[in-house]
């Protein structure tokens, strides 16, 4: 089995890279923050409010998540790029502070990671998704430049931004995904740390190629 976990913070870049790692080294793909943010979608659409476990809890009953590689289904429905908001994304960390939440991703992630060979990305899958994954890294980069990279990419695509509204968000989001109950952020002991602050996308791949190539060796 090769089975490669990667944890971080929100607009560490970990998507980017872990579907260009997985397309490189012929493996399959999982965004699991995607399965998180699509269950927090259905709770923004349906008016439910997100510390409302029972109501959660309920919903869950007749919701049905699947990542294919590439797109996110919510009972069906592509929901891939209505995720990608800001309302979505602090949805998503709200929602997976509950524990009937956490049981269902991670048990769905558990599951597409038994039998294939994989890279997963998320907040939890070395400390407790993937656990004896073949290969773990932390990719960090600090507040500020997860945010001016975010500000970029928002100008470029011609959408209004603000830099300190997206850096306030972000410090919110990480310091909730670090500070929750259930599977924090954190780094696993075996994980390794890499910090891209002052790394572009194709360095990032190579450094993880390089693991991933060494690791094969042994
Ligand atoms: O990686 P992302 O930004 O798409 O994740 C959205 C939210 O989902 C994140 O703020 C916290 C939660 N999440 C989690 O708790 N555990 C994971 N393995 C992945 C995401």
């Amino acid at each position: 089995m090769f089975r490669i976990a990667i944890d971080g913070p929100g607009g560490a870049g970990k998507s980017t890279i872990a579907k260009l790692v997985a397309d490189r080294y012929g493996l399959d793909y999982v965004d699991t923050g995607a399965m998180y943010r699509a269950i927090a979608l259905k709770t923004v659409r349906a008016g439910i409010d997100q510390s409302d476990v029972a109501a959660i809890e309920k919903m869950l009953e007749t919701t049905d998540i699947d990542f294919n590689g590439t797109s996110i289904l919510l009972d069906g429905e592509d929901v891939s790029t209505l995720i990608r908001t800001q309302e979505v994304s602090m949805a998503a960390s709200n929602v997976s502070k509950i524990g009937c939440v956490r049981e269902v991703v991670s048990n769905l992630s558990r599951s597409m990671a038994e039998s294939k060979d994989l890279v997963m990305d998320g907040r939890d899958i070395g400390t407790n998704v993937i656990k004896d994954a073949e290969l773990k890294i932390f990719l960090t980069a600090s507040a500020e430049v997860r945010a001016k990279r975010r500000y970029d990419q928002l100008i470029e695509a011609g959408k209004e931004a603000d830099y300190d509204t997206i850096l306030r968000e972000i410090e919110e989001r990480d310091y909730q995904d670090t500070h929750r109950e259930l599977n924090p952020l954190a780094q696993a002991e075996d994980a390794v740390y890499l910090d891209t602050s002052d790394m572009n996308i194709d360095e990032v791949v190579a450094a993880i190629s390089e693991m991933i190539d060494s690791k094969e060796r042994n």
